[in-house]
């Protein structure tokens, strides 16, 4: 079994944190890709709109994901929650996890709708907490 950092990102700051992550606990890294486009405004919009009404949609991962691996998840919030594409991933994957929220300003309101996760931590943009955050990821996953 070996640690893994999963990602989705739509503006760069979830691939930030998830490269941070797994540079620290070197790790491998895999991304989370749709092919429809979450760009612009429009994209803004349908990004609210699958997440909120749990809309079906086809992932990729680029990346290997292996069943007995343990995932460090990370995710922006979109409209409160893990943004679509992840909570589809989750869906289709039991491996045991662990949640990295990145968001403007809010915190995730979904802790247990998520299934089969060991625990969630918020990156609040507003709150500037990226680097505790981050660090108090590392430190629990270096213990392990
Ligand atoms: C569709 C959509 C919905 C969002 N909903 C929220 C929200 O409910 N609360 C919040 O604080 N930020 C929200 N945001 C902002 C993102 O969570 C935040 O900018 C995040 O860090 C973006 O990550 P990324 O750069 O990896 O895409 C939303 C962004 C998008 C695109």
């Amino acid at each position: 079994m070996s640690v893994k950092v999963v990602f989705f990102s739509r503006n760069g700051n979830s691939k930030r944190v998830a490269q941070k992550i797994s540079s620290a606990l070197t790790c491998e890294m895999a991304e989370i890709t749709t092919k429809i486009s979450w760009k612009f405004f429009w994209g803004f919009i349908k990004g609210g709109y699958y997440t909120s009404t749990d809309k079906s949609l086809d992932i990729d991962l680029l990346g290997e994901v292996k069943s007995d691996d343990e995932l460090i998840i990370v995710t922006p919030l979109w409209a409160g929650k893990a943004c679509q594409p992840v909570r589809i991933f989750l869906r289709n994957h039991n491996n045991p996890a662990t949640v990295v929220f990145t968001s403007a300003g809010s915190i995730s309101t979904e802790k247990d709708g998520l299934g089969h996760i060991k625990g969630t931590y918020d990156i609040v943009k507003k709150f500037e907490n990226e680097d505790d955050v981050i660090k108090n990821v590392i430190d629990k996953f270096s213990n392990n």
